[in-house]
């Protein structure tokens, strides 16, 4: 199969893309793949929602400038904050018109919303599912392209390159370049060849890579696993994002429920198993200190008292607008019997977003030439070492566009996609026993969430490292000799992830933002990123 320009994932940083270049050329092809639903992504779960200043009377780019730079506790790449603020209000203009729609109080004005590590109200939403009525608007925007098709139950198993014609590449072999991808169709299991101009890796995070995670099941870090077998680079891993408050709900599969950082931002109040409101302890902004501080309190208080989580009070704030705000949140909790105008909710800490990824620069261009990277998978300098609650949605907008421009300039001047071998499958055979998969991807989970979670030492990282180097041996055998899967290749994603989030957390012999290490409790002299 040949197409112009490949987009992997229909989140927002992929349909984003998409929209723009499907519009821009109609007489070329845009293909998207998801692997599984076309609705089934990060993007969907979002809840707070995106921030961007909106209210010129009493926010400022200035300001949210700086509330990102501190969130990002001095590693930060300020141009690239600077320009994701001032141009996201463009990409926030743009989306309302493709018919996304934002709460308005009663004047016409929207509903401004406030998170943890913002200095003023500037968070746009819709209700509590913000994410999923922005998927709704672009997707239905989609559905008018001729040229733009969605391949679901796709799964893309590696990016092709000069490997695969047969030279040796590594990593300073100059100009890598991508020539498309091998794909699974889920369906029918057949491995299909794609050949593309240009493509645009958006597939989003890695959370499924802890035990406990507010990230849905697709979320396997593919994209960062692939480029990192390609050769390119991969950056920051050690500064994963954890939530404060996920859903504390025993025996849930897959992910955790999210309490928004909102509720906090609408009043709702920390407490531990005594009522203790702890957050005054740790932060002069209390619950609504950024998200670093507010999980490391929490984790504290936990280990302190012995608990496995805190609680959320809303009882004091009115019921009436809590449920007009977070209708999502109030069904949720009443299907678990939990009512919030009566009862204390219980939250713990759940793995949440990945700040580092592919290494882009300011025009989402990754390490291998006619690969661009947007959204969760990729590491643009926007969030240093803690991203500012509601940036990412806003981030991979204003990456998705940057990527279309410098893609619409590329796009003109790619030679022609040489001749590509089909996937090579000699000497695999079905899987004998699912068990081999499962029991390694619960053991990997268990190491990440017990090791290298919150609090990190040298010694947790380095039992980390040794227990996943067994099991990256036991899935490569694996891998030589079994047919291809989605759960079989998830699992070696994650595998490389985890690998990937150690390496960096063992370079940064200091203790910053998202990656808190006992053994270097201070800050050392300022080492920007952590390169792989
Ligand atoms: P995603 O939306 O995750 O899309 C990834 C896509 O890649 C999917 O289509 C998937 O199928 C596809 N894919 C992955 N691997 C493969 C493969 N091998 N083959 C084929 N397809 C593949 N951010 C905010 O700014 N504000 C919020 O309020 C907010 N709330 C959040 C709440 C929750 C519960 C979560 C989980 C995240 C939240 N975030 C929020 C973060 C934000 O939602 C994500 O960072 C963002 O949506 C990621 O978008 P994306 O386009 O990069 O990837
Ligand atoms: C939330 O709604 O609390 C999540 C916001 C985010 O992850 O940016």
């Amino acid at each position: 199969m040949q197409t112009d320009f490949l987009v992997i994932g229909s989140g927002i940083a992929g349909l984003t893309y998409a929209l723009k270049v499907g519009s821009s050329f109609p007489d070329k092809t845009v293909t998207i793949i998801t692997k599984t639903m076309s609705d089934e992504t990060n993007t969907k779960y979002a809840q707070g929602g995106i921030a961007g200043v909106m209210d010129f009377t009493t926010d400022s780019f200035e300001k949210h400038i700086e509330d990102t730079l501190i969130a990002g506790d001095g590693l930060c790449r300020k141009e690239v904050v600077e320009l994701v603020v001032k141009e996201g209000v463009e990409r926030i203009q743009e989306i309302i018109e493709w018919g996304a729609r934002f709460d308005k109080d009663n004047e016409g004005e929207f509903k401004l919303g406030k998170e943890g590590g913002h200095s003023e109200n500037r968070i746009l939403h819709h209700k509590d599912i913000t994410g999923k009525e922005m998927e709704r608007a672009l997707l239905a925007s989609i559905a008018e392209l001729e040229n733009v098709k969605i391949i679901t139950h796709g799964f893309v198993l590696d990016l092709i390159t000069q490997h695969h014609l047969g030279y040796l590449v590594t990593k300073s072999t100059p100009d890598i370049e991508c020539y498309g991808v091998y794909m699974l169709n889920i369906n029918t299991h057949e491995i299909i060849t794609i050949q593309s101009k240009i493509t645009l890796l958006a597939t989003g995070g890695i959370g499924q890579v802890y035990r406990s995670t507010t990230n849905p099941s697709i979320a396997t870090g593919d994209g960062i696993a692939m480029v990192y077998r390609a050769k390119g680079r991969i950056e920051n891993m050690e500064f994963i994002q954890f939530h404060p408050t996920a859903l504390y709900e025993p025996g849930a599969k897959g992910y955790s429920f999210l309490i928004t950082e909102a509720v906090r931002g609408d009043g709702a109040i920390l407490r531990n198993d005594t009522g203790e409101a702890f957050m005054e302890r740790y932060d002069s902004r209390k619950d609504l200190a950024p998200r670093d501080i507010v999980a490391r309190a929490i984790d504290n208080e936990m280990k302190i008292h012995g608990t496995e989580f805190v609680y959320l009070d809303c009882r004091h704030m009115p019921l009436e607008k809590f449920i007009e705000h977070f209708p999502n949140i109030y069904e949720k909790c009443k299907s678990v019997g939990i009512d919030v105008s009566k009862d204390m909710i219980p939250v713990s800490p759940a793995a949440h977003y990945s700040c580092g990824g592919i290494k882009t620069d300011e025009y989402g261009r990754t390490s291998i030439k006619h690969l661009y990277a947007a959204g969760e998978c990729a590491s643009t300098g926007l969030h240093g070492a803690n991203r500012l609650a509601s940036n990412s949605l806003l981030e991979a907008m204003v990456f998705a566009h940057r990527s279309f421009v410098m893609a619409s300039r590329d796009i003109h001047i790619v030679n022609q996609v040489p001749e590509i071998p089909e996937w090579n499958a000699a000497g695999t055979k079905a899987p004998a026993e699912m068990i081999l998969i499962t029991q390694s991807k619960k053991e990997l989970k268990q190491i990440m969430s017990d090791y290298v979670g919150i609090v990190r030492t040298n010694e947790r990282l380095g039992r980390a490292a040794t227990r996943l180097d067994l099991l990256h041996l036991e899935t490569e055998k694996l891998y030589q000799r079994t047919e291809v899967s989605p759960a079989l290749c998830e699992l070696r994603n994650l595998i490389t992830i985890a690998y990937l989030i150690v390496k960096c957390a063992g370079f940064r012999k200091e203790s910053r933002g998202l990656h808190y290490n006992t053994d270097f409790p201070g800050k050392g002299a300022i080492l920007q990123d952590t390169i792989l």
